[in-house]
């Protein structure tokens, strides 16, 4: 059953992307103007030269930025260089497993020990924390369909959001408090995704999910996140203008959504880069007095030659060309990336590339040294104005 989900999650990334890919699959010639489009994306003259020596918390802070990073809690337990990598790099600790099944292991009981390790870790080490996410249709428990129905549905979103966000209420900087609830595919009304909840609790789910989580942490940033907006795609445009009409409505009915979570997962071989659009959209949200934060960032590079250096370069291109417009807009407060090295990410499960090759979509690599896209990021934090 996940693993259907995340073919469809996968699949909605891919399917977002210009006629190029889905037409490459088609044949020889189609395939070779593919490979010939990429290559294309490759300049190898391009400078990435970086001043100085502060790092991505440091430069992202003279622009009044933040920059944090998720990294999986395993991971940052056992591995003692992650851990001091990020508190070096990050100014902001992402707990990005807070969902129902790493929560809730049975439909009473709440474990918080990795939650508390995190977030132990963050204020010891002086960082902000951000939690992810507390209304998803993905990453349910196995008790979540024999027991949840239209009866009990509004209760236990209730208490769920009581004893979670209750539980870190003053430590959070930020809640992505829904994740993913507008899908272009499933033919309904003002574009919702087919959930659980939508299905139990109807179209206000979203607004009551918000008033929940601001009764009882009234000081975080409440936050909508959804991906599959970056590219001038029909199908990006069709879900970029079924998000601002979701922001619009929730702004109008008086929601306490503080801002949009834009994840950001880019892909490496996508030629279909509108600066205009995208900062179209950014000041269209802006100008509903949200804030927007760049939530989970990294480039997905499966499709990108297998020569190191000009897989780095376009990688390092593609964060640069992204931040560079999207930090245009004020109202961007934080960027963050979906891992920090490239030893710990989904993409390697997720996309994994075809030549075998170990994926390279963050700015560090295996061992934890900066590559390329550390300079791209650092690059776009130096030229973005300040907050
Ligand atoms: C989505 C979710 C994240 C994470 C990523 C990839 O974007 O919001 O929590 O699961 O997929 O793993």
């Amino acid at each position: 059953m996940r693993s259907v989900r995340l073919l469809s999650r996968k699949n909605a990334i891919y399917l977002g992307l210009g006629a190029l890919t889905g037409i490459a699959a088609l044949g020889v010639g189609s395939r070779i103007r593919e490979y010939t489009q990429i290559q294309a994306l490759d300049d190898p003259t391009r400078d990435f030269t970086v001043v100085g020596t502060a790092t991505l918390k440091q430069r992202a802070a003279q622009k009044g930025l933040i920059y944090g990073a998720d990294c999986g809690t395993l991971n940052l337990q056992s591995d003692p260089a992650l851990a001091s990598l990020l508190v070096k790099e990050c100014a902001m600790l992402v707990a990005g497993f807070l969902k129902w099944d790493q929560l809730r292991p049975t439909a009473d009981t709440f474990n918080f020990t990795r939650g508390d390790w995190y977030a132990d870790f963050a204020i010891k080490n002086g960082m902000l924390l951000r939690g992810h996410t507390l209304v998803w249709h993905e990453s349910l428990p196995r008790w979540f369909k024999e027991t949840v129905n239209s009866q009990n549905s509004q209760q236990f979103l209730q208490q769920h959001i009581q004893q979670v966000v209750g539980h870190y209420a003053g430590k959070m900087h930020s809640w992505d408090v829904v994740n993913e609830v507008i899908s272009i595919d499933d033919g309904l009304p003002n574009n919702l995704r087919q959930t659980p909840w939508l299905e139990f609790l109807g179209p206000d789910y979203i607004d009551l999910a918000f008033r929940m989580a601001a009764e009882v942490d009234p000081k975080a940033l409440l936050v909508y996140n959804d991906y599959g907006l970056e590219y001038d795609t029909p199908r990006n445009e069709a879900k970029r203008n079924a998000v601002l009409k979701l922001l619009e409505s929730l702004k109008s009915k008086g929601t306490p959504i503080h801002a949009f979570g834009m994840q950001s997962h880019l892909v490496g071989h996508e030629t279909q880069f509108n600066p205009e659009k995208l900062s179209n959209f950014f000041q269209n949200i802006a100008n509903l007095g949200l804030k927007i934060l760049i939530t989970e960032m990294d480039v997905i590079e499966n499709k990108l030659p297998a020569d190191l250096a000009k897989r780095d370069r376009i990688v390092a291109g593609a964060y640069e060309d992204y931040l560079s417009v999207a930090l245009q807009e004020k109202a961007v407060i934080a960027v963050i990336t979906w891992g920090l090295s490239d030893r710990y990410t989904w993409l390697s499960e997720f996309y994994p590339r075809s030549d075998g090759a170990a994926v390279r979509p963050l700015p560090f690599d295996q061992n934890f040294r900066p590559k390329l896209a550390w300079n791209g990021i650092a690059r776009a934090f130096d030229l973005a104005p300040t907050r």
